[in-house]
């Protein structure tokens, strides 16, 4: 019986342990995280998600307490065009997350950025066209396109002087994104480095409806490694999405798999940025617990905690401070759905948005708790404290057992002293 140890993820002549820890927004996959996995010889995510007020709460700058000055005139507008990005600011942003983790990087793995490109940031392609060079600038080992089909994002950073050298992936739920994306970004002569293959079991937005059960990991992956493998494409696939032991990822390595990506079992760990109060809601959550909504802004679906205190809050949209959402013209679904129960309500003084939520602010301070499937199993993988609460994991610990175990085991930790 094999284990994760027995394969290894190559890109060129190097090799890597076939771990990848996915990114994980707004600062839950931390630069600690990110940089456990690169130590121990896999690949770590951090996220761009939000940078300047990921900043500003690591590295002290003000570009949250800035933005909304500049533009606190426009608060009680609901036409949201004139709030903007800076573009030298988010790039200063961008430069300062990822250069300050990669200063900090050790061992042989490497470091790449997730990059979603459904926060459109009223300004869709000049703000993504800043965040991909400005990760590249600040030194990246790779960016992993994420939520959205980044049709133009490679003709975004083709004249970059490490466009060639950085390793460029994406992340697609169906062969059909793939083919789309591989024929849009033909004309830069590049493809992708490796392709992030997300079934529905996974944590964050999702690349299905809220028919996500009728699909499955293990079928689409098949999918698009005989198309690869037909159109002589030799691109590593990493299966992501519900691989929650050892065996489960030695399953897709055996069948051709170049790695996996990991995310929930790591939401428990000590690096993550995750507040311990919401590790334990994950710990304690039951299957029934757990939900896929369409309350995200985005119009991805969206797998979270029923319990989430994002969930029919009705605060005032937030978008002068952050706006990550805003599309090009300045609107975002939140508004609208808080306009309209504004409008029903005008004397109350709470109001309660059921249908959608200001995903930014709710994100920002950790009070949407998405999470993957089997978030409901976290229990299993620890033990649990004399006043009821659940022993908090090392990220080693848990790199560890997806590298080592065997036979579906999940090693438990030592126990807390
Ligand atoms: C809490 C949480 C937040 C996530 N946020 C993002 C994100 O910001 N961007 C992204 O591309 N994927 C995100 N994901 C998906 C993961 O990167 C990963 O691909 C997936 O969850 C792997 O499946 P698993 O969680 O079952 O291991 C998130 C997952 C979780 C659990």
């Amino acid at each position: 019986m094999k284990c994760v140890d027995d394969f290894r993820l190559r890109f060129g002549s190097r090799e890597y342990v076939p771990i990848v820890i996915g990114g994980m927004g707004v600062d839950i996959s931390t630069a600690d995280l990110s940089l456990e996995a690169a130590r121990l010889g896999g690949i770590g995510h951090i996220s761009d998600a939000m940078v300047p007020t990921v900043s500003d709460r690591r590295y002290d700058s003000k570009y949250v307490r800035d933005k909304l000055k500049l533009y606190k005139y426009n608060v009680a507008n609901t036409d949201k065009s004139e709030v903007q990005f800076d573009l030298g600011l988010l790039a200063e942003a961008t430069e300062t997350h990822v250069r300050r983790t990669m200063e900090r990087k050790r061992g042989d793995g490497l470091i790449f950025v997730n990059c979603m490109e459904k926060l459109t940031m009223n300004g869709p392609k000049d703000t993504l066209r800043v965040r991909l060079r400005s990760a590249l600038d600040a030194g990246i080992d790779g960016i992993t396109l994420a939520a959205g089909l980044h049709l133009g994002s490679f003709a975004l950073i083709e004249d970059h002087p490490r466009f060639r050298d950085a390793k460029l992936g994406i992340i697609v739920s169906s062969l059909r994104a793939l083919q789309l994306f591989l024929r849009k970004s033909a004309r830069t002569d590049r493809l992708p480095d490796y392709v992030v293959v997300e079934g529905p079991l996974a944590g964050g937005h999702l690349g299905f409806g809220l028919d996500w059960a009728k699909y499955d990991l293990h079928t689409i992956v098949a999918e698009i490694r005989a198309y690869l493998a037909a159109e002589q494409l030799d691109i590593p696939i990493i299966p992501a999405g519900g691989i929650f032991t050892g065996s489960d990822a030695v399953d897709f390595l055996e069948q051709g798999s170049a790695a996996v990506q990991v995310a929930t079992r790591f939401t428990v760990a000590h690096e993550c940025g995750l507040p311990e109060n919401v590790q334990q809601e994950y710990f304690k959550a039951s299957e029934e617990d757990i939900e896929v909504n369409n309350i995200s802004p985005t119009g991805y679906p969206m797998r979270m905690l029923k319990n989430s205190p994002a969930i029919g809050s009705g605060i005032r949209p937030n978008c002068e401070a952050y706006g990550y959402l805003l599309d090009g013209n300045g609107n975002c679904a939140y508004i609208t759905a808080y306009n309209r129960e504004l409008l029903a309500h005008p004397d109350a003084k709470r109001l309660s948005v059921r249908d959608k939520t200001c995903l930014c602010t709710h994100m920002r301070n950790f009070d949407c708790w998405t999470c993957g499937h089997y978030t409901y199993r976290l229990k299993d993988t620890t033990r649990r404290g004399a006043d009821g609460s659940y022993q908090i994991l090392s990220a080693e610990h848990i790199f560890h057992d997806y590298q080592y175990s065997k036979d579906g085991k999940v090693a438990l930790p030592p126990q807390e002293v």
